[in-house]
């Protein structure tokens, strides 16, 4: 397990006061489904692939939101493996989106003290975007500001499979401890929140494991037009809720 742990400042007590969140609630993970590039884009009788070029825009302003309440990780859901199926434009449109993008912001994020990291099935991806990952993940590795995960031809049933296949090669038992260990995402801790963006109430096989108590934000907007009133507006909500993992109000 990671050890992000970054304590509360006046500003940040200051911050949370300013808009009734409860600093000593606030969420150590959040995991994002982007969802709705296209139909943003259609909307605006745009190309599909417009609306990914403004959904990286939001996933910046996303990072920027949670750095600044001090969240230590966010991860995004960049590309599935089911994603595949899209048009190869698109694909390719999506895989340079994300490499240049990603080299791009490397020395803002290096300012800003994030770390970058990469989960999924990356020795699928081209060695041109393996490369660019290897970069960002090694020019980042030290910093301790936040840690931006961005989830790259990542599938859940794929990862659970890969999981067991590694247990059993190994001989070992398979429990609850050994399949976290074997998991794309064993050195982060489970998502808090999860968001999902576009209005549809679905999981689409994104960290099934991990999110067995994670709680469940669906909001009715576009990802390209999620900004920090959304951001805020979730937090608000997460800190009041009471979560009992199976167990009974304290
Ligand atoms: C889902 O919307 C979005 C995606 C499959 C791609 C998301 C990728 C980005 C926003 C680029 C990220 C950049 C970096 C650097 C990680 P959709 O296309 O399914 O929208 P629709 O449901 O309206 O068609």
């Amino acid at each position: 397990m990671s050890t992000l742990l970054n304590e509360p400042t006046a500003t940040l007590t200051s911050l949370c006061r300013k808009y009734d969140i409860d600093v000593n609630r606030l969420p150590a993970h959040i995991a994002i489904i982007m969802d709705g590039n296209g139909r943003w884009a259609k909307k605006k009788n745009r190309p599909r692939l417009f609306g990914h070029q403004e959904g990286a825009n939001s996933l910046k302003k996303a990072i920027k939101s949670a750095s600044i309440f001090g969240i230590n990780y966010i991860s995004f859901w960049a590309f599935s493996t089911e994603n595949w199926k899209r048009p190869k434009t698109e694909v390719a449109f999506l895989m340079k989106l994300i490499k240049t993008l990603i080299i791009k912001e490397l020395p803002e994020l290096k300012k800003n003290g994030v770390k970058l990291k990469f989960y999924g099935f990356l020795d699928a991806l081209s060695p041109s975007v393996q490369k660019s990952v290897r970069v960002c993940e090694s020019e980042t590795q030290d910093n301790t500001k936040i840690q931006v995960n961005i989830m790259l031809n990542y599938g859940a049933r794929q990862e659970i499979m890969a999981a067991v296949n590694a247990i059993q090669s190994k001989h070992l038992p398979i429990t609850e401890e050994t399949i976290n260990d074997h998991l794309l995402t064993h050195d982060i801790p489970d998502p808090d929140i999860l968001i999902r963006t576009s209005g549809e109430y679905r999981i689409s096989n994104f960290l099934l494991w991990q999110i067995s108590y994670t709680e469940l934000f669906f909001l009715d907007v576009f990802w390209p037009d999620f900004d920090r009133s959304h951001f805020i507006d979730v937090l608000q909500k997460f800190c009041k809720r009471e979560r009992r993992y199976g167990g009974l109000k304290p």
